[in-house]
């Protein structure tokens, strides 16, 4: 089977490499890759979000599935570009449609769906420039801290937490008044859930899902999670704390009427759903949720999948996910990501990148590569994810810090204090 994946950054790395374990697999594209990806499969210089250089790919190089890594071409309706389109209408597509992908895409829908099929989540409000009096009210029935989200995509950076009432007010005003663009239209106040965050991920087909290893992520830049928020600056699975009685909660209140919501609500739905969750005195809340996979986090899920991949992705295709089975590697996976001093704010491309050939016992997962001539260089903000198995926590951490040592470039950085909360 010839496959097209999309995106570039460390979780395409991951499936990627994953993927080209399968006996399953003839050719493995990867559009627009990074320097990791081109040592499993083949880059293509296409942008994931120009649907016509996709398609016209898929046809000239005979693609028989289309797995989409990023949630931008999915929340735009890259699915439903294909459907439309007799040519390519046949190739599945891993990943929802665009009515499914609202479920990133809008804050507002999100919630709305929750409340609709009784899935735990913070109390909310929606707010427009219309009604901009009822947010101050109820911001007003909430403790501090207040939580503002921009109901649209905004890069990561579209929650603001406040401690002070005034200001919770005054940045509400800012977000509806264009702060993160036409994001902030609307904009979600959330109560605010005090306890430990939980990443848990779903493959469905619409009907049957399968839970897949779950993972504890680090955004913040700075050791002990403070700082600037980054996309992930390490993870950890699995998680101590979501053991089987807390992910029996996770299933019976969250997983399955989620899935079963979205047949409810008649949007079909192949792919992955990314619940972010908080664990509220040993009780699941759904935070949000990501219509992909997550990053880094995929970085230590998906080397624990003993399963092929590409099998899987071909019965959620076929509608028959309910006949699979999943075998978990029971050992502990983390990672480490290395990131180019200045990330989150700016920072320089083009480093040079060494020690390839001094790391042992762990998997490097590229971010932000390029091959540069005979040189590997730097090419975003988050560089490697230098992930190793463990007999547990500190085992595997002990060998991720032992290679994140020994990869190098100008200005790199690394939290080392991964997993220090479990
Ligand atoms: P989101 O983009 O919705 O994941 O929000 C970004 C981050 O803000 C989350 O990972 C949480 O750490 C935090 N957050 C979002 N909503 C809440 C909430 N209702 N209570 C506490 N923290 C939250
Ligand atoms: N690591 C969080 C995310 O992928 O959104």
């Amino acid at each position: 089977m010839n496959i097209l994946l999309l995106g570039s950054g460390g979780r395409e790395h991951a499936l990627a490499w994953k993927m080209a374990q399968s006996d399953l697999l003839t050719g493995l594209y990867i559009a627009p890759g990074n320097a990791g990806t081109s040592q499993v499969g083949t880059n293509v210089d296409i942008n994931p979000n120009d649907f016509n250089a996709v398609k016209n790919f898929v046809i000239e190089k005979n693609i028989e599935m289309m797995v989409v890594g990023p949630e931008e071409p999915l929340v735009r309706g890259i699915k439903d570009y294909f459907l439309n389109d007799p040519f390519v209408a046949h190739i599945p597509v891993i990943g929802p449609g665009k009515d499914g992908a609202m479920l990133e895409g809008s804050k507002e829908f999100a919630k709305e769906f929750m409340q609709r099929h009784n899935i735990p989540t913070a109390r909310y409000f929606s707010v427009t420039a219309d009604n901009i009096g009822e947010g101050y009210s109820f911001l007003e029935t909430l403790n501090a801290p207040y939580v503002l989200k921009a109901d649209g995509l905004a890069a990561g950076k579209g929650v603001l937490i406040l401690n002070d009432i005034n200001e919770a007010k005054s940045e509400l005003k800012a977000m509806l008044d264009g702060k993160f663009g036409a994001a902030g239209n609307t904009v979600v106040i959330e109560e605010f859930l005090s306890g430990i965050e939980l990443s848990v991920f779903v493959l469905t087909d619409g009907h049957a899902s399968i839970i897949l290893p779950e993972a504890k992520d680090y955004k913040r830049i700075g050791e002990h999670d403070t700082g600037l928020n980054t996309g992930g600056m390490g993870a950890v699975s699995p998680v101590p704390f979501a053991d089987s009685g807390f992910m029996k909660k996770v299933k019976e209140r969250i997983v399955i009427p989620t899935v079963e919501g979205l047949k409810e609500d008649k949007i079909p739905y192949k792919g992955f759903i990314f619940i972010g969750l908080m664990n509220v005195n040993g009780d699941p809340y759904v935070i949000e949720y990501n219509v992909r996979m997550g990053d880094p986090e995929s970085e230590v899920v998906i080397p624990r999948i003993k399963a092929d991949l590409v099998d899987l992705f071909k019965a959620v295709a076929a509608g028959n996910l309910k006949v699979k089975s999943l075998e978990v590697d029971h050992r502990t996976a983390t990672t480490v990501m290395l990131v180019s001093g200045g990330y989150p704010g700016s920072y320089e491309k083009g480093k040079k990148i060494t020690g390839f050939d001094k790391v042992e016992d762990c998997i490097l997962f590229h971010a932000g590569t390029k091959q540069a001539g005979a040189d590997i260089v730097t090419n975003g903000g988050r560089v490697i994810a230098v992930t190793a198995f463990g007999s547990d926590k500190n085992d595997a951490l002990r060998i991720s810090y032992r290679n994140a040592a020994l990869i190098d470039f100008e200005k790199k950085y690394y939290r080392s204090d991964i997993g220090f909360d479990l």
